[in-house]
């Protein structure tokens, strides 16, 4: 066994203010629904952020509270999940070195983490030997949410999924559907043929070509967890929001989403690593600030609307523009 997976001290992930690792979405004035996918060219899918603990320890509290809610998956999706866990443990101990270690011994896995003090033994391909499904497993260890997509009939599945932190949408409720049907609430994104022309595109998607998209929106107070499901909790914050408190309760909500093709499956890994940032902080850049307020302000009633902030969007303009116009 090597020197590194013996450590048995917890390492630490350097600070970095939020404002300097921010992934801003936008690179025009304006936004509208696009195939804004483009390659990935780290070919990566897991980030880790100064947030690691903090999110680790929010999605393993949900996972426990609220099991059905934050994880899904069909038996016929067992395959693709080990391939998913192998895939995603050999990128952690060859991206993260100080961070993950990993020994095989044949099937025999001993998988550590550093950064929890953690250490994992199980043998590969056999589910009894983990405490919890192999996609479940792995999205314990890092801070994407992870969906398994099956392909079969010329269409995606949504066939797994450990879901968190979703953008008010449910993986109880999603399972089993289809690529149209799971994005049938987007207003204009079907009727335009722009999901089937996506669709077209994902079909066709090569193995070791990956892509990212970012999607965006916006949420009351930093909570990652908003679950339709839970929509009582989360959804009266709107009532709680003044012009003075903008600053501190809005956060441009970002998606940094990433598709990768799967070998073994055929199937596709979408894996969405979401980050928050109060109004406050964003404002810090001048140009994120005044391209924010232009986005917003030339933004269709339908998507604020979708989005969930048209009834407080011009607290949020209001805002940015005093900001904008002092600065200027
Ligand atoms: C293949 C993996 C993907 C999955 C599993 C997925 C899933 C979803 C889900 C569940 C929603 C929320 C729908 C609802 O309100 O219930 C959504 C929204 C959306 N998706 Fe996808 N999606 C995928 C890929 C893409 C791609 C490649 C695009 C490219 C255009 C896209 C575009 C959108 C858009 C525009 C929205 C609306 C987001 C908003 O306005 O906040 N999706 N997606």
């Amino acid at each position: 066994m090597s020197d590194s997976t013996e450590r048995s001290i917890t390492v630490k992930i350097p600070h970095v203010p939020v404002v300097d690792r921010f992934p801003f979405p936008f690179q025009e004035d304006s936004y509208r629904y696009s195939n804004n996918a483009r390659a990935l060219r780290s070919g990566k899918v897991i980030q880790i952020t100064p947030d690691y603990h903090e999110e680790i320890r929010k999605k393993r509290k949900l996972l426990l509270e609220k099991p059905n809610l934050a994880y899904q998956s069909f038996s016929h999706s067992m395959e693709a999940q080990w391939e998913i866990l192998e895939l995603l443990m050999n990128e952690l101990v060859s991206v993260y070195p100080s961070y993950f270690s990993l020994q095989k011994r044949g099937d025999h896995i001993l998988f550590y983490n550093h950064l929890l003090d953690e250490k994992e033994t199980f043998t590969f391909g056999d589910k009894e030997s983990l405490a919890c499904e192999p996609l479940d497993f792995i999205g314990r260890h890092v801070q994407e949410d992870l969906i398994y997509l099956g392909q079969r009939d010329g269409d995606l599945y949504m066939d797994a999924g450990q879901l968190c932190f979703p953008a008010n949408w449910s993986i109880a409720f999603d399972l089993g559907m289809s690529y149209l049907e799971f994005h049938s609430p987007v207003p204009h994104f079907s009727e335009s043929g722009l999901a089937a022309k996506v669709r077209n595109f994902l079909l066709q998607m090569e193995v070791g070509k990956p892509f990212t998209r970012y999607n965006w929106t916006i949420t009351l107070d930093p909570i990652l967890e908003t679950f339709p499901e839970t929509y009582d909790e989360w959804g009266k914050k709107k009532y709680e929001l003044t012009p003075e408190k903008v600053g501190e309760m809005v956060h441009l909500r970002v998606e940094d989403q990433r598709l990768t093709r799967l070998p073994l499956s055929n199937g596709i890994l979408f894996s969405i690593h979401t980050d928050l940032i109060s109004m406050k902080d964003l404002i810090k850049k001048s140009e994120w600030s005044e391209r924010f307020e232009k986005v917003l302000v030339d933004l269709p009633d339908y998507m604020a609307e979708y989005k969930g902030f048209s009834t407080y969007k011009e607290q949020i303009t209001n805002y940015l523009k005093s900001v904008n116009t002092t600065t200027k």
